[in-house]
């Protein structure tokens, strides 16, 4: 049996929940996108999904591991897409894939892809059901 990776997807899953210009100031010592900030991203964009599934406020309780196929450089365009593959009793399952459009050779590349789990929280940041 193989190890080999599985090869990217030509074309994205799920909605647009970010689009975003990568600047200088998130750069790494190489001179590349810094890999956190890009976390983040997905992040911000996996949780417009999750509030808008649940009405409500949510957080972050997982993210599941998250592998970087290509490196992201200063002034490429990230668009975050999310799907919601999984609603618990107060958790959401969410597909968060990070893509890159270079703009000097119009193509697109997935640069990462992972499974973050939102929780819907009331007031005072206890679970509560997503469907209530
Ligand atoms: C998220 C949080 C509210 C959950 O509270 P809790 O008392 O542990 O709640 P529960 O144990 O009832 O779990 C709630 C749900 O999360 C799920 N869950 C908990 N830990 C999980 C994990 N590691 N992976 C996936 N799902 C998880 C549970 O299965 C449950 O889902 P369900 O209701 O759909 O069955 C609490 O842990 C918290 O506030 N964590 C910090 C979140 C945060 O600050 N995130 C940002 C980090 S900077």
């Amino acid at each position: 049996m193989t190890n080999s990776p599985v090869p990217a997807p030509a074309a994205p899953s799920g909605d647009v929940v970010i689009r975003t210009i990568a600047m200088p100031a998130v750069a790494n010592a190489n001179g590349d996108i810094f890999g956190g900030w890009l976390v983040s991203q997905m992040d911000l964009g996996g949780a417009i999904l999750a509030r808008s599934t649940a009405l409500s406020r949510v957080t972050t309780v997982a993210i599941d591991a998250l592998t970087f196929n290509n490196p992201v450089s200063v002034g490429d365009t990230i668009s975050c897409y999310a799907q919601l593959i999984r609603i618990g009793r107060t958790s959401m399952r969410i597909s968060v894939e990070a893509w890159v459009h270079h703009f000097l050779t119009n193509s697109e590349q997935r640069v990462t892809a992972g499974m973050f789990t939102y929780v819907a929280i009331d007031a005072a940041g206890k679970p509560h059901p997503v469907k209530r």
